[in-house]
């Protein structure tokens, strides 16, 4: 486990001494869950500091797709993170330094188990699962990405949310000195994303920690970011230090940038256009010969399908909504 030394520590991450009380409870749930919390186990092995070190113990996941996957190449070089640059080649240029360890996730709001977890804390009690599924950004690209998560809904049962917890926010470190692209103003920062609880709780979404069975490169959202497959790319936000449970539908960074363009609930859909493109048709990035930005121009367009092809799992989450008036 990476032990943080008291001088490493800022004060904004030591925690009260009912969050400490609620962490104690939340490793003893764990612990009997999974049985898997063994004291003085070694924790590093879990999500490894190195770049590029494989991950252990991944298992694949029945929902995944059997789609060509993209290249590590166009996975890790065509990226939207607007903390560190808005063209596609700035996440991977800008983001290298990034260092994401330590790392602490804060819980909060309407739940009995809250408080503030060392990533390998927060990861361990779960399973790690390939999840090779597609991404669709708002865009009109595509890429098919084999991510290595743990299921949100398990992570969610963990901490035990209350009855009125109806949404869960996410949030993005804001740290404009580590994250150079928030020293504009290209979005407000920190960037926030939301989802409903039974959204939430529906067994496709996960918190990614890898990639092609690696640590996840600091580019695509190290070290945790959350994956929505039927969702445009955008609910899927990168370097989650904060989740919160709670009862109001939350502003979201994008809908607070351009609320006619985006909304809280960016379903992916062939027939609700945005107001300046058609949703119709996407370009799969790296469909033909060629990696990177190079692929881009080549790639033929596909026809979009309703919540990217996983309206098995989750069409009934919308049952009675109008999706053109919730896009
Ligand atoms: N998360 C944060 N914090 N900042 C961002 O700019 N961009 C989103 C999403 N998550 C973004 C983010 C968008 S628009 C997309 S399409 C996906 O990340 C892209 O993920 P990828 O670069 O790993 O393919």
């Amino acid at each position: 486990m990476l032990i943080k030394k008291a001088a490493d520590i800022r004060p904004s991450e030591i925690t009260s001494k009912e969050n400490y009380l609620n962490r104690r409870q939340f490793m003893q749930a764990a612990a009997m869950a999974g049985g898997t919390m063994v004291a003085g186990e070694a924790l590093p092995a879990i999500i490894p500091d190195e770049r590029r070190a494989k991950l252990e113990g991944v298992v694949p996941s029945r929902f995944s797709t059997d789609e060509t996957t993209n290249s590590y190449e166009d996975i890790t070089t065509y990226n939207n993170y607007y903390e560190f640059g808005v063209r596609k080649e700035d996440p991977y240029r800008n983001s290298q330094r990034f260092e994401p360890r330590p790392w602490s996730i804060e819980v909060s709001g309407n739940a009995e188990v809250t408080g503030s977890f060392a990533l390998e804390d927060f990861v361990k009690p779960h399973t790690l699962e390939e999840r090779i599924y597609r991404l669709r950004c708002v865009e009109a690209w595509s890429m098919v990405i084999p991510w290595v998560g743990i299921s949100l809904a398990d992570v969610i049962k963990k901490f035990k949310p209350l009855a009125s917890a109806k949404y869960v926010v996410f949030e993005t470190l804001l740290d404009p000195d580590r994250m150079p692209g928030q020293r504009s103003r290209s979005l407000r920062w920190p960037y926030v994303e939301g989802l409903t609880i039974a959204e939430a709780t529906n067994p496709l979404p996960i918190l990614a920690v890898g990639v092609y069975g690696e640590v996840l490169p600091n580019q695509n959202g190290a070290p945790l970011r959350l994956i929505v497959p039927w969702k445009y790319g955008f609910k899927s936000i990168k370097g989650i230090v904060r989740m919160h449970f709670t009862d109001q539908q939350p502003r979201t960074s994008w809908d607070l940038a351009a609320p006619h363009e985006y909304g809280f609930y960016a379903n992916v859909n062939p027939k609700v256009a945005h107001p300046r493109w058609s949703q119709a048709r996407e370009r799969r990035i790296g469909a033909e010969q060629g990696s990177g930005l190079q692929s881009l121009f080549a790639a033929k367009k596909q026809a979009t399908v309703l919540f990217n092809g996983y309206g098995e799992h989750v069409a009934h989450l919308y049952t009675g909504l109008d999706l053109k008036k919730n896009y």
